[in-house]
């Protein structure tokens, strides 16, 4: 069997704990895969920085763009990150080149989803992103593999780990919010920008996506409605509290008869409920479908390992040859979103 070669566009902590899993798991990738997965090109911005990974042997590109065109490539994994610019350009080469595509990148996915995966079906090629949604968590293939043949009826969760880490420490240590944000920012999750963390924006991108996994809708981000962390005070935790519940920013899609609603916003929730117990950096995902009744998925929702995990699995899922559509159903079988009166902005 042919190797599947794979280049790697951004070597952050992502791409560098991806690199890691290849070489740390080559036997083992290789066994479950059914073939060789090889790393042939990388591209970032500095090629001498120092990412505690052996980055020899794999040829260098410097424009990620010229990366995603390369013959001897049969898939791209892109890693920048990015709404628009380069990533966005990098995987439209890349799959008008007839190149599968793996990205963690929830901004460019919740913007461009639709058209990027119809651009892949076009080519007869797989986008893949269950890395940009709850990063470790495989809830992508517990949507489009575990829970295929049941209608969806809600998708909810916690789907940013700093706000949940800045909501419970609030309460554990009575500390300010700022302080807490930059523990946050030490510990590696925070977005570049924390206003995407606080202000529910990071989180509405995952839900975005996930809402049109379960419902089989085209990615409607701007039908969200989004409200973050940013006005939560002590007080609010405490009495919340008092009353029994605990305050998570939850975004919720929910199919209603107007059509799916979505929103991301401060909730109450019971604080003897799973959710009411979920504490630090960790995301938690509620899936409900008709048949399966309601399923549970907690674990890290970002960080080297976790998201890189994510990343290589959909890659081994491509070399075993799997062809499933990157929202459950084919894009031209999508269906315009519905928003609910709700919903509506
Ligand atoms: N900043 C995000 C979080 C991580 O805190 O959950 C990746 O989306």
């Amino acid at each position: 069997t042919q190797p599947l070669r794979i280049a790697l566009a951004g070597l952050g902590t992502v791409g560098a704990g991806m690199v890691t899993i290849l070489q740390t798991h080559a036997e083992l990738i290789t066994a479950r895969a059914g073939r060789e997965i090889r790393l042939v090109a990388v591209s970032a911005r500095s090629r001498t920085k120092d990412r505690g990974v052996d980055l020899s042997g794999f040829d260098w590109e410097d424009d990620p763009v010229a990366l995603a065109r390369r013959d001897d490539v049969d898939l791209l994994v892109e890693v920048m990150g990015g709404e628009d610019g380069t990533a966005r350009v990098a995987t439209e080469t890349a799959l008008a080149a007839g190149k599968h595509v793996v990205t963690a990148n929830k901004a460019m996915m919740a913007r461009h989803g639709t058209r990027l995966a119809a651009l892949a079906e076009e080519k007869g090629v797989s986008l893949r992103y269950e890395a940009a949604v709850a990063g470790g968590i495989p809830i992508v293939k517990a949507l489009t593999e575990g829970m295929a043949a049941n209608g969806m009826t809600r998708v909810l969760g916690v789907m940013n780990g700093t706000c949940n880490y800045i909501l419970t420490e609030m309460e554990r240590t009575g500390g300010a919010y700022a302080d807490i944000l930059a523990d946050a920012q030490r510990l590696g999750y925070a977005e570049a920008d924390p206003t995407f963390d606080v202000g529910g924006f990071d989180a509405a991108q995952k839900l975005a996506l996930l809402s049109a996994t379960a419902f089989g809708t085209e990615v409607d981000y701007d039908a969200i409605q989004i409200e973050g962390i940013e006005r939560v005070t002590l007080t609010d935790i405490r009495h919340a509290r008092e009353m029994g519940y605990a305050i998570k920013l939850l975004g919720v899609a929910a199919l209603t008869p107007d059509g799916v609603e979505q929103r991301m916003q401060p909730c109450l929730v019971p604080d003897h409920s799973p959710l009411g117990q979920l504490e630090g950096v960790t995301n938690m995902v509620v899936l409900e479908g008709d048949f399966i009744g309601r399923t549970v998925y907690q674990g890290p929702g970002a960080g080297a390992g976790p998201t890189a995990s994510a990343v290589m699995a959909d890659v081994i899922d491509i070399a075993r040859g799997a062809k499933v559509p990157s929202f459950g159903v084919p894009a031209r079988m999508l269906s315009a979103p519905q928003r609910s009166g709700l919903a509506a902005p």
